[in-house]
Order: structure tokens, then C-alpha cells, then sequence
């Protein structure tokens, strides 16, 4: 699945890594953008920022690439060329927590060697307790959480801005593809999740406001909108509920998801409009994170396994050629062998296409890290393949099933270097295609599916041009 851009992995104890945090909420530039400026020195400003985790820290960071362009900085991939370096940070487990660290480590050096001159800290680790702590080992320069982001536009030499929920949003107009926050925060209190402290309780972003976000970014040329929130589906404002926000979306723009969804907000009414609506992606992400009831129990997360399946039957009827994915955490405190079963037993119940696997990662001012009944290293390590290896055969056995299908095929990054590697794209169902075309993201090819992968389908050469 191709979510993120410009992100690191956390590969070591997730399978398809993620971490969702939410994003800040939108920002009201107030200046209109400026040229690269160059310095007192004769030369351009550098920057380089680098994203962890999930699409929310995406989405932040393009709204900070805004504001650095915008104070005349050239963007730049390598720390080394860069004057300022933004490292934009997940928090949701301790391995995100220790891989920035890496980083702040080898930028502590590139300063001292006088070749990075400024570090910026944001996101959910600069919302965290162990920001200042960090601030101090590293010498970081700026640190922000994200609920204050916007604040890196006086440290870059921009007029300040205000934070408000205005369709004024900068970051992803003009490009093909658009995330647009329509929620922040989260109201569920899971026993593991360092989210609800660090972006605090819900806030729904107004509908009218989101509506007209969408008709300015579908006037400049987006051709498909991510809808984003911690629990998006959560989202509501005086008796109107997610579904009809999304029904309205649906209706401007021409290809539309959302993520990430929480089994307990799920309306029936909203994957039957994923089957009916030819404007959204057939593909659903649900989170479940264990199949045993007492694990469920434990985690706060205020459903029973029979009330998942009982979502994923209507989503299977109503969508027979969507996608599935959904997230698990093993390992937590507590889980039994028996645990352990039920998941793996719903793995097979529920043919996922794809699934996020975490191993717990105990969170400081979580209850679960105060829970006695810690799972061995090992253990989790076994729990983690053995839900991995589930989910990977139900994941190859419904790819296969796409072969020898033709698919209209939505470029999302476009072939890259001259060694023919192919272009990623997506079908309506929500696969992940590798295809060889030339044509610019945001385009459609259509293709026969040729052969498939766990993770991924290989389409053959396009018919026609692309649209
Ligand atoms: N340990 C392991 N996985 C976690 N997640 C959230 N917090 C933790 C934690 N402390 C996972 C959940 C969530 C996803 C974004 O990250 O599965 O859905
Ligand atoms: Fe965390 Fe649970 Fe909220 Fe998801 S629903 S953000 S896992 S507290």
C-alpha cells in the first residue's frame, strides 16, 4: 500500500508499518508565497524536513514545506546540505521514539561539524513528555507539538499565522492528491494509545468548511481526497453524522477516501456508500486490534469481536470488490495463548488484504504500561510472525484472485529512472498495482492484472493513453 511519501519506515516490530497520529489543525497563511530567497552569504537557504509515522504527519509536513518554502528556503533530501532540518515525529511507540533519536544523534554531529545549523522537533514526540529531555541531549532548536505547528513560521522568518479551521489551507492545493483534515483528536481512551494525550479530544472540523476546502482543491486540480482524522468516522455536527459528510464529498470530488476508522462509529449506511458511490475508493481500514473479547475488554476499545465481523459481513456485501485492512497489536499486557487464537482465528474469518501488525510497545502515562501481565519478548515475537504470516496468506490468496482482470488504474507516483521500474497505482477496489507507464500521477491507464504479490498486483502494458 503506498501511504506515506518522504516518510521512514518502523519496520522492525510492524508489519507494514504505520502510526496514526492526527494532524494539527489547519493553518491561515497570511502571506502569499515568495521565490527561494537567497542569504547574507550569496546563497540559497536549505531545508530538509523528514516525516515519521502516519498520513496526519504527511499531511503536517506539507503544510510546514509550505512555510519554509514560502520564507525562501530551497528543499533538499540529505541533512548535510541543509541549514534547517524539521523533524516532523511519531510518538505512538517506542521503537518511532528510538529511530528519531538515531537521527537526532547524527544531526547533534552534522552541527557540530558546522553543517546543519538549526533543528526543529515537531509533531507528536514534541507534544510529549520527553520533548524537553530530548531538547536538552540533542541541543534541538525549536520544538513544537502539534497543536502549535504553525508556530515554525515566525522561527523561519515569516509573519506569524493564526490557527483556525479555515478552507485557507495551505499544503496540498494544485497537486493531484489532497489530505484534508475534517477531524482532530480522539475521544476513546484505549488502554495502550499515547494519542489522546498528546492531540487531545475530539474537535469536528465544520461542514461547510470542510465542502469548501474541497471545491477550491478540486478547482486547482486535485484529483483525489484523502478525508483524515484519528477517528474519522467519529465525525459529526448537530445530528449530522460522518456518512453525510462523506456523501457530500463524494459528490465534488472525483475520487475520494478516508482514514483511519473506528469499528464503534462504523455505520452500516456508510460502507453500503462505499459499494454505491463510484466516486469513492472501495477500500476500508478498520482497526481491530484483537480478536479475543477479554483482550478487547482490557484494551477500552467498547466492542466485541462478534460486532467487528458482524461490520465486516455488510462491508463484504456491500463492497464485493473492496479491500480490507485493518490494525492488530499483539503481545499486549494480559493476552493469553487463548488471546492469541481468537485473533488468529479472526484473521481467517475476516480475509484481510492487508494488515498493520504491532508488537506493544509500552507507552509512559498509558494504563497499559502499568499493567502487571507483561508478554515476553519472545512471545510477542512468535504472536507477531504468527499473525503476520495469516494475514500475508489470506492477503496473496484475494490477490490472486485479481488476476486476468482489467482495472482502471489511478497513477499515484510515476515511474521513477530509466530502468523501467514501474509506476504505482491503485484501482478502484484499493490494490496497490505496479505498472509500466510513463503517465504523470494523477492519471488513469487501464491494464490487465498479470500476476500478484502479498502486498502488491503487477498489471501489463496499459490500452491507450493515459486520461
Ligand atoms: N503499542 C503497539 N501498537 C500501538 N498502536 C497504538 N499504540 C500502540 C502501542 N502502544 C497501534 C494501534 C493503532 C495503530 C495506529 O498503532 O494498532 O491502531
Ligand atoms: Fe488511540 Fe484508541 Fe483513539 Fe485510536 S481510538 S487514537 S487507538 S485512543
Amino acid at each position: 500500500m503506498s501511504r506515506r511519501k518522504n516518510m521512514s519506515n518502523e519496520a522492525e516490530n510492524t508489519a507494514h508499518a504505520t502510526g496514526k497520529d492526527l494532524g494539527a489543525p489547519p493553518i491561515l497563511l497570511t502571506k502569499k508565497p515568495t521565490r527561494a530567497r537567497v542569504s547574507a552569504g550569496g546563497r540559497t537557504k536549505t531545508a530538509c524536513i523528514r516525516t515519521f509515522g502516519c498520513q496526519m504527519n504527511v499531511h503536517d509536513s506539507d503544510r510546514m514545506r509550505r512555510m519554509i518554502r514560502d520564507a525562501g528556503y530551497a528543499e533538499v533530501t540529505r541533512y548535510e546540505d541543509a541549514d534547517l532540518v524539521v523533524l516532523n515525529t511519531c510518538y505512538v511507540r517506542e521503537n518511532a521514539v528510538d529511530r528519531v533519536r538515531g537521527h537526532l544523534g547524527e544531526l547533534n554531529r552534522l552541527k557540530k561539524e558546522g553543517r546543519v545549523k538549526k533543528v526543529a522537533l515537531t509533531g507528536c514526540i514534541g507534544a510529549g513528555q520527553e520533548a524537553r529531555d530530548l531538547e536538552r541531549a540533542y541541543g534541538i532548536d525549536l520544538v513544537l507539538g502539534t497543536h502549535n505547528t504553525y508556530e515554525l513560521a515566525q522561527f523561519v522568518g515569516l509573519p506569524g499565522m493564526e490557527e483556525t479551521f479555515t478552507p485557507e489551507l495551505p499544503g496540498t492545493e494544485g497537486e493531484h492528491t489532497a489530505f484534508v483534515t475534517i477531524m482532530t483528536g480522539c475521544n476513546y481512551q484505549c488502554s495502550y494509545c499515547v494519542v489522546p494525550s498528546v492531540r487531545g479530544r475530539m474537535v469536528c472540523r465544520p461542514m461547510e468548511n470542510v465542502l469548501l476546502e474541497v471545491r477550491r482543491l478540486v478547482e486547482s486540480g486535485t484529483r483525489y481526497v484523502t478525508l483524515l482524522g484519528q477517528t474519522v468516522d467519529a465525525w459529526r455536527e448537530d445530528g449530522r453524522r460522518f456518512c453525510d459528510l462523506l456523501q457530500r464529498v463524494a459528490d465534488i470530488a472525483p475520487r475520494v477516501w478516508f482514514t483511519t476508522s473506528h469499528p464503534s462509529n462504523m455505520e452500516d449506511r456508510t460502507l453500503r456508500l462505499i459499494g454505491q458511490k463510484d466516486t469513492l475508493v472501495k477500500r476500508l481500514h478498520l482497526p481491530v486490534q484483537s480478536g479475543s473479547d477479554r483482550m478487547l475488554k482490557i484494551m477500552h476499545r467498547g466492542y466485541k469481536s462478534e460486532r467487528y465481523r458482524r461490520k465486516i459481513e455488510v462491508f463484504r456485501d456491500a463492497v464485493p470488490d473492496g479491500t480490507l485492512s485493518t490494525d492488530i497489536i499483539v503481545g499486549h499486557p494480559r493476552e493469553t495463548e487463548g488471546d492469541h487464537e481468537e485473533t488468529l482465528k479472526l484473521v481467517e474469518d475476516c480475509s484481510f488484504d492487508a494488515a498493520y501488525v504491532f508488537k506493544f510497545s509500552p507507552r509512559r502515562g498509558t494504563e497499559a504500561a502499568e499493567l502487571p501481565g507483561t508478554v515476553p519478548e519472545e512471545v510477542a515475537q512468535r504472536r507477531f510472525l504468527e499473525v503476520l504470516r495469516a494475514i500475508e496468506q489470506s492477503a496473496f490468496h484475494r490477490n490472486r484472485r485479481k488476476i486476468g482482470s482489467v482495472e482502471e488504474i489511478y497513477i499515484r507516483h510515476g515511474r521513477t529512472g530509466e530502468d523501467g521500474k514501474a509506476a504505482v497505482g491503485e484501482t478502484w477496489s484499493g490494490h496497490a498495482v505496479h505498472v509500466v507507464t510513463d503517465a504523470e500521477p494523477g492519471r488513469y491507464v487501464t491494464a490487465k492484472i498479470e500476476t500478484a504479490g502479498p502486498h502488491v498486483l503487477y498489471a501489463g502494458v496499459p490500452f491507450g493513453p493515459p486520461r
